[in-house]
Parts: structure tokens; C-alpha cells; sequence
């Protein structure tokens, strides 16, 4: 492993692929309550286990809070130890360091656990100062509260800031959670990837399946529902040839899925997906990212044809 990173982090960075928990209990963009019910989010949680998953991401605004129940309510059923991270979301009214560590202890009653291995700022907001951000972060790992800290959604400069801030403070900071997929390559494209590696910081690629279109299972003439719909449309109708490669590239690994292929792709480069489940059959089928690798001849093309659909 890297020598940049630090020891407090090296458990993150032996993580391949985690588990995202927006979609248990939003309604707002995944219609929680139609098509999937608690039942099929526990089959989610239970089959990621089985399958090795042992990293979960959740945020004190999914669902309103909901998200965390759910998490705090399987991990009470499993005998597996899951790693947890969760966010703090920068309301406008409340902007203060210690409304950090006091959020926390709201997430950490609803996940019912007394420690969460990352505790994240979910953005960054100019209303309230990273340094100050930083601050708070570092107050929740001295209570005990947190084990490692991260942010999300920060672009590059942002990020040096918060890694300064909490270097001053012998802290690590352990990643940055952002967009990335083979529909969304800013992070190559602005050097945060190659930054990340550099100064230790993972990488954390959320929506690594682009919402769903990278399964395949959308296209013009059927559309995800609800906003995907419209924030997709124009998308939707160019990705058939990156599409095709991804089906044929499975094909030669003796018949991996698209899903499958989008979040091996990710973790050839260096990031840790951690593609949403609502059901069992999903999170088998993205655990299946696991246990073989694309050839860099494979990577190097999906890259080309990813560029071809995107530009
Ligand atoms: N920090 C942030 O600001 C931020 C922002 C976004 C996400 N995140 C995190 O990243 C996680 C993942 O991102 P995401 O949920 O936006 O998108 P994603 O992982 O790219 O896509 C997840 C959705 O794709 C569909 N899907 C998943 N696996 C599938 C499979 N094998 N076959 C067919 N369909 C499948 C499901 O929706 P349908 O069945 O409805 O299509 C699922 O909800 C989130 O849960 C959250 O933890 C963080």
C-alpha cells in the first residue's frame, strides 16, 4: 500500500467496494415505498454481507434520517463487523463546530452504535469556513465519536484546505466521496483523482453506476422514473455504444454484467465504489464486481468509448 497514507486510514483503503444507502427510505429521488419495501433493503444489506461487503455509506439526510435507522437496525442483525460511514449535512442553521459533533451524536443514536469508522462533511458550503469545518470533524474523533474523518464533494483546492487544517492537527483526512463513473470522469479529468492518490486521501466514487443507466436496463424508450428521468434524457440516448463494449468486455469474463464492469472499471482506478442496492438480486449482482480484473487493454478501451459517448 501507498506510503502516503496513514495508518489511522489503511483500513479504508483496503476496501474494494462498499454499499450505498441513499435510496433506503428516500422518497424524494428513489420512491422508497414503490417498487421496494424495508424487507427488500434488509435482503439488500443481508446479501452484501454475504458477499463480503463490509463498508455501508449513509448520511443524516437520507430519507431524513431513515437511511440510518434501517443501517442501525441491520447491523444489529448481522455478527459481522460492517465498517459505517455516515455525513454531516451543513444546514444554514447551524454553522457552529460543535453543531458537527452534536449531529453526530443524533447519527450515532439513529445507527444505534457509540463509534462510526468515517464521519464526513457531505459539502462544502462558503457559509461555513473549512478550517472551522475541519475543527468540528476533529472534536468528533477527540470525543471518541468517530474513528476517521472525510469530506465530499469537495473539488480540489477545497480539499488541500481541509487536509491542511486537519494536518495541523495530526489528523488524516481520510477521503473525499465525489461523482465518479464511466459517465462522469471529472475527477481524471481535474487531477483529483491523481491528488487523492498522491497525498493518501481515497477516493470514495458515488453514483459509480451512473443512477442505474450503466446496468443497461435504461434507454430513451424507458426511462428510469421519477427526476432521473429528465436529469438523464439527454444522456440516455448517446450511451448505446459504451453500452455494447461494456456487454461484450463482460462477455470475455465469462459473462459479467454491465454493473459489474462499471464498478470493476472504478476500481481498477484506484477508487472505492459504493454502488446503491433497493433489492437482493442488486446487491448480489454488484458484489460480483469482486474477485477478477479487467485487463488494461479493457480499462483503456471503456475509457475511449466512455470519452466517444460523453464529449
Ligand atoms: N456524497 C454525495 O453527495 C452522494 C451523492 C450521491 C450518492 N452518494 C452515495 O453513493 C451511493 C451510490 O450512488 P447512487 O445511489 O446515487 O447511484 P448508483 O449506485 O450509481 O445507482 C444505484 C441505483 O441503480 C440501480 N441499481 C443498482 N444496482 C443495480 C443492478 N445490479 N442492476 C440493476 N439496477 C441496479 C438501483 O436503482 P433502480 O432500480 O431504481 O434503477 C439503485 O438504487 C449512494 O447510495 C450514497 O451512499 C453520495
Amino acid at each position: 500500500m501507498d506510503d502516503a497514507v496513514s495508518n489511522e486510514v489503511r483500513f479504508l483503503h483496503a476496501v474494494e467496494l462498499g454499499l450505498g444507502a441513499w435510496s433506503w427510505g428516500d422518497r424524494v429521488v428513489w420512491q422508497y415505498g414503490r417498487g421496494y419495501t424495508d424487507d427488500d433493503i434488509r435482503q439488500a444489506f443481508q446479501t452484501s454481507i454475504t458477499e463480503g461487503i463490509r463498508f455501508i455509506d449513509t448520511a443524516e439526510v437520507y430519507g431524513s434520517g431513515r437511511s440510518e435507522r434501517l443501517a442501525g437496525q441491520f447491523l444489529k442483525e448481522t455478527d459481522q463487523p460492517v465498517l459505517v460511514a455516515t455525513k454531516f449535512f451543513p444546514m444554514p442553521w447551524r454553522l457552529t463546530k460543535d453543531s458537527i459533533s452534536s449531529a453526530l451524536k443524533r447519527s450515532l443514536n439513529r445507527l444505534e452504535l457509540e463509534k462510526v469508522d468515517l464521519y464526513q462533511i457531505h459539502w462544502p458550503t462558503p457559509l461555513f469556513g473549512i478550517e472551522r469545518m475541519m475543527e468540528g470533524l476533529v472534536t468528533c474523533i477527540d470525543k471518541g465519536w468517530a474513528r476517521t474523518v472525510g469530506v465530499s464533494n469537495f473539488d480540489q483546492s477545497q480539499m488541500l484546505r481541509a487536509y491542511s487544517a486537519l494536518e495541523r492537527r495530526n489528523v488524516p483526512l481520510a477521503s473525499n466521496q465525489v461523482h465518479y463513473s464511466l459517465l462522469n470522469r471529472r475527477v481524471e479529468r481535474n487531477g483529483l483523482l491523481a491528488r487523492c492518490r498522491e497525498l493518501g486521501i481515497r477516493l470514495i466514487a458515488y453514483s459509480p453506476l451512473e443512477m442505474g443507466l450503466l446496468t443497461g436496463k435504461y434507454t430513451p424508450a424507458n426511462p428510469p422514473p421519477g427526476s432521473r428521468g429528465g436529469r438523464y434524457l439527454s444522456l440516455i440516448s448517446r450511451i448505446g455504444p459504451l453500452i455494447k463494449q461494456m456487454t461484450e468486455i463482460g462477455q470475455d469474463h465469462g459473462g459479467k454484467s454491465n454493473a459489474q464492469v462499471a464498478l470493476n472499471w472504478i476500481m481498477c482506478k484506484g477508487a472505492l465504489p459504493i454502488p446503491g442496492a433497493k433489492n437482493a438480486s442488486q446487491a448480489l449482482q454488484n458484489a460480483g464486481a469482486l474477485g477478477w480484473k479487467l485487463t488494461d487493454e479493457e480499462a483503456a478501451k471503456l475509457d475511449e468509448v466512455s470519452d466517444s459517448v460523453t464529449k
